[in-house]
Formats: C-alpha cells, sequence, structure tokens
C-alpha cells in the first residue's frame, strides 16, 4: 500500500518579514523566539516569563487564507518551536518601520500618547496592536482590553495603551495596494512550500514531522506511538521552556489540512483537533453564548490564537476549561488509530489523574458538541482569582430544561477543579430530575455534591473553598433560570470578542 505521508522534505522554509529563510539543522525544540534573538540577532522581540503570560515576546503570524488573502494573528513567540513557522510568515516589531524611517501607525500612536516608559513591554504591545490595525482597528473599549490581555505591562499603566489603539486607526478595508501586498504574500508562501511534501527533520536533538493530511499523522503515529503530538504547543511548549523536556519526535498537527475545520449539522457542531480556540468561538458561542464566553476567557488572545479545543481535551488536564462545558453538552469526541475510529462520550474519556482513554499510536481527530434541544438551558461559570487571563480555580457547567409545570426533565452537570478529571456531577443530577426546581430540590443538589466530590487544596483554592463555590454556583444557576430579571454577572455577560 501506498505510503499515505509522501515525500519527504528536510528544510523550514518560510518568510521573515519579506526574506526568504530556508533553515536546516535546526533542533526541533528551538523557540520561534531564541531563533530570532540568537539566530537573528532581531532582539526587539523580548522574553519575559517564557511561559506564554506577559506577551514581551508577542509576534504576528501570517498564513494564506485559502482565498488568496492572507490571515494574520498573534502568538506567543517563546512557545513556539520553529518548524511550526514552515509555509508562514515572521513579522517582528523590526518589521513595522518603513525604509526612510517613519514609524507604523500604531508605533506613532503609542509615541503620541506616551504608551511607554521602561519600554520591556513595548515591542510586544506594539505588536497585539499591529494585529489590531490588521483586523480593522477598534474603538470598543472591551474589544481593546481583548486584544490587550495577554501583555502585561508593570510601569506605564494601561490608560496610555489603550489611547494608542483608538488613535492607531487600521488599514483601509478597500486598500487596494495592502491587498495587492497580502496577495503577493500568499501566493510566494504558497509556492515555497508547494508539491515538496512533507516536512520531516531528523537532528541529533530530535525527530520532527509535519503531515499534510489526517491519513498521513495517522500513518506517522501508528508508525511512532510514542511520539508528542504537538498542537498549538500552549501545553507542551512549557514542558520544553520551564520543565526541560527532551520530546522526539514530535508530530505536528498544525498543518493537517482535513482537521482544520468547524462543520455545522443540523443537530451538531464538528471542531476539527487542529481548530484554535479563536477559530471555533464563533460557531461554539452559537451553540450557547456561555460556551463562547468561557473560550474568550481562555489565556489571552495570543493563547487562543494557537491554542486548540483537542489539546484541551488531550492533555486531560483537571481545570481545562473546555471539558467540563461539552461534558455538560454531552459531546463525544473522535479517537482514530490507523484506520479505526471510535467515538467516545467525553466523560469517559477522562480516567483518573493523567489517565485518559487514549492508546499509544491514537489520535483525537475531533470533537461532537452537539446543539441543545429546544428549552434546554445551558450555563458556564469560571471562577478565577483575575476575570481574564487567568487558570480556573472552579468550572461549573449546566444544561437544565424545566417543564411548564416547574419541574426539571432534564439537567446535566460538570465540574472542572473539583477533582482529579473533569468530571460530571450524577448525584446532583438525580437529585434534582424530576424534582419541581425549587429551593427544596437546590438544597438537595448541593447536598448531593458535597457527597461526590472530594477537591483539592493548592495555591488557588482550598478545598472547602472550592465546595462552598460549587453550591454557590448551583444558587446562581437557579437564580438565572427562575429570577432572569435579577443581575448576577458584574462583566462578561455578552459573548465578546475573540
Ligand atoms: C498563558 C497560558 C494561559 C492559559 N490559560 C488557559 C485557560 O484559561 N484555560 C484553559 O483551559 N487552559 C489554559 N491554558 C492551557 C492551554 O492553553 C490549553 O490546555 C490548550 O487547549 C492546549 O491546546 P494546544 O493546542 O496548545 O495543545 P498542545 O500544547 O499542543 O498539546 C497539549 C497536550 O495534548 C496533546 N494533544 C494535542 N492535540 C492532540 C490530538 N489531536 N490528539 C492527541 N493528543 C493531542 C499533546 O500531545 C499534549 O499532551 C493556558 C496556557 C498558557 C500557556
Ligand atoms: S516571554 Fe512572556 S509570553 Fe513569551
Ligand atoms: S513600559 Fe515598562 S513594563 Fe511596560
Amino acid at each position: 500500500m501506498a505510503s499515505a505521508t509522501g515525500s519527504l522534505r528536510s528544510d523550514i522554509r518560510f518568510l521573515l518579514g519579506d526574506e526568504e529563510r530556508s533553515l536546516r539543522d535546526v533542533d526541533p525544540q528551538m523557540t520561534v523566539l531564541e531563533y530570532l534573538r540568537l539566530s537573528e540577532r532581531k532582539v526587539g522581540t523580548k522574553e519575559g516569563c517564557a511561559e506564554g503570560d506577559c506577551g514581551a515576546c508577542t509576534v504576528v503570524l501570517g498564513e494564506p487564507d485559502g482565498d488568496g488573502g492572507m490571515a494574520y494573528r498573534t502568538v506567543n513567540a517563546c512557545i513556539q518551536f520553529v518548524p511550526t513557522l514552515d509555509g508562514k510568515q515572521l513579522l517582528t516589531v523590526e518589521h513595522l518601520k518603513s525604509e526612510d524611517g517613519t514609524l507604523h501607525p500604531v508605533q506613532q500612536a503609542m509615541v503620541d500618547t506616551h504608551g511607554s516608559q521602561c519600554g520591556f513591554c513595548t515591542p510586544g504591545f506594539v505588536m497585539s496592536l499591529y494585529q489590531l490595525w490588521l483586523d480593522g482597528g477598534e474603538d470598543d473599549r472591551g474589544a481593546i482590553n481583548d486584544a490587550l490581555a495577554g501583555n502585561l505591562c508593570r510601569c506605564t499603566g494601561y490608560g496610555p495603551i489603550i489611547e494608542a489603539a483608538r488613535k492607531a486607526g487600521s488599514v483601509a478595508a478597500n486598500d487596494s495596494a495592502e491587498q495587492k501586498r497580502r496577495a503577493d504574500i500568499a501566493a510566494r508562501l504558497t509556492a515555497m512550500v508547494a508539491d515538496e511534501g512533507m516536512l520531516a527533520l531528523e537532528h541529533p536533538a530530535g525527530r520532527y514531522f509535519a503531515p499534510r493530511t489526517s491519513d498521513a499523522l495517522a500513518e506517522l503515529l501508528v508508525a511512532h506511538p510514542d511520539a508528542t503530538v504537538l498542537a498549538g504547543g500552549t501545553d507542551v511548549g512549557l514542558w520544553v521552556t520551564k520543565m526541560l523536556k527532551r520530546l522526539d519526535p514530535i508530530i505536528y498537527i498544525g498543518d493537517v489540512a482535513d482537521i482544520q475545520s468547524v462543520y455545522e449539522t443540523e443537530d451538531a457542531l464538528i471542531i476539527g483537533a487542529g481548530v484554535t480556540y479563536s477559530r471555533a468561538h464563533d460557531a461554539l458561542g452559537r451553540v450557547a453564548s456561555d460556551v463562547g464566553e468561557l473560550v474568550r476567557r481562555i489565556g489571552s488572545r495570543q493563547i487562543r490564537n494557537a491554542g486548540t479545543v483537542g489539546g484541551n481535551i488531550a492533555n486531560g488536564s483537571p481545570i481545562g476549561d473546555t471539558p467540563p462545558a461539552l461534558i455538560a453538552l454531552g459531546a463525544k469526541i473522535v479517537l482514530r488509530m490507523g484506520d479505526v475510529r471510535r467515538e467516545v462520550p467525553l466523560e469517559e474519556f477522562f480516567i483518573t489523574y493523567g489517565k485518559q482513554d487514549r492508546h499509544p499510536g491514537e489520535f483525537v481527530e475531533s470533537v461532537i458538541v452537539p446543539k441543545p434541544k429546544s428549552g434546554l438551558v445551558f450555563k458556564a461559570y469560571k471562577i478565577s482569582k483575575r476575570f481574564d487571563q487567568d487558570i480556573t480555580a472552579v468550572l461549573a457547567a449546566f444544561a437544565i430544561k424545566v417543564d411548564d409545570a416547574g419541574k426539571v426533565v432534564e439537567f446535566r452537570a460538570a465540574f472542572g477543579g473539583m477533582a482529579g478529571t473533569p468530571m460530571r456531577a450524577k448525584k446532583c443530577e438525580a437529585a434534582l430530575i424530576g424534582k419541581d426546581w425549587d429551593e427544596a430540590s437546590l438544597n438537595a443538589a448541593q447536598m448531593a455534591l458535597a457527597s461526590e466530590f472530594e477537591p483539592m487544596s493548592d495555591m488557588r483554592a482550598s478545598k472547602e473553598y472550592r465546595m462552598l463555590v460549587a453550591q454557590n454556583l448551583l444558587t446562581k444557576l437557579f437564580i438565572e433560570t427562575s429570577a432572569p430579571e435579577v443581575a448576577t454577572r458584574l462583566v462578561g455577560k455578552e459573548a465578546a470578542h475573540v
């Protein structure tokens, strides 16, 4: 049988600004930040945390959008590996100024508003502002906050930077020179990697493969069942920068074309494993606005532009944000090994802490999210110390249907942060189904919750706090479903921008 991987290529091809690069003999774990600063001596891009939190390393990646133009997104260079640049354009703060020395409008706006003091965070902010400028600019404070939530500044204060975002304006949507420039870049990138087979690197430090089809991915994983699957790298990147792990081989799924889409059927949403949070946001928000809002609060814009829903599930974290919401909605995942696929209800995928129902050589191919049927109300609540860019202490997700007589006819509840895995609260569900939706049933459901979870104490929250907050979130559900006129949310009521 012919191999699905096709021919192999051993150089990483991309554009650094407008200049072509073809790199050989690169350690596949070298980060984009290390490459920029150490190999290219482009030191505008800074290293702060090296874990995707501070935004000092923000760069913009451009890729052909499939319609002859370019799609741009910000990412954290500190946790992206160099081979993932293949077929893309990498733009850094050095690329913004014109050849005659004129500052880019976003740079000029930062000067005009005094948006920089020590300057360490400034290149990262400028790149996030540049992304806003490329996307058409923004005047809305909430949208600007969203775009900048992944950039920390410790001396200027955010007021002047937000003002710079407003002042910078944007590229005109009908600017024909800009459209031609983007079309030319897209054509160059497409030609650079066309018909040249799969990127396969053999380096003394480790191997790296970037299959282009899910058949090739399946074949590679059967051949290398111990490989590390790399999606957005927002977890895997930190294994390298913080835990100093060596990964060999790495199989990157970001170039696998047939798992990069979200399909919608009448009853469900099917999210390919390569789909980032940013690309899944709108469709998930249409399934239920609280899922959209939950996704909007994951990490920062840079993290959502890289991280995937598939990775959030596959990593098995007890505090991943999407699993409880997807469990409450009754989602399933499609696991694939070779040509064999199986569907697993998401709640059954998580066995115990650190152990998932995934065999060596198997990968998550897609996530199937049923659309709530008429009358089913979905609510999700993320409790964290900060509202944005923070890891969850407790996450509660509920899908409830109450009939005209006030009886609970359907109820699914799932929690994150309450056990070693994201978990469905079956005793709590049983305490409510068939009962009147009133305070007595609410109390019974809260008692049931206490009998089925034994949360942990850690630096995010004590076990007592976790239990109390989980019970209180049931009260919040009760108020929001029985007295919707009561204001229960200070911010984030509307699903906003990703
Ligand atoms: C600054 C920062 C903030 C964050 N904030 C949040 C947050 O608010 N909420 C939250 O839930 N998470 C958060 N995270 C964690 C992270 O973004 C998510 O877990 C993310 O969804 C992981 O997806 P990824 O595509 O980046 O996965 P990767 O890092 O590429 O992979 C994660 C794991 O999943 C495996 N994997 C990935 N895809 C597949 C697949 N298709 N099949 C089999 N295995 C696969 C990998 O081998 C690895 O074990 C944050 C991370 C950072 C760095
Ligand atoms: S260095 Fe802090 S996000 Fe990259
Ligand atoms: S200007 Fe100093 S950290 Fe932002």
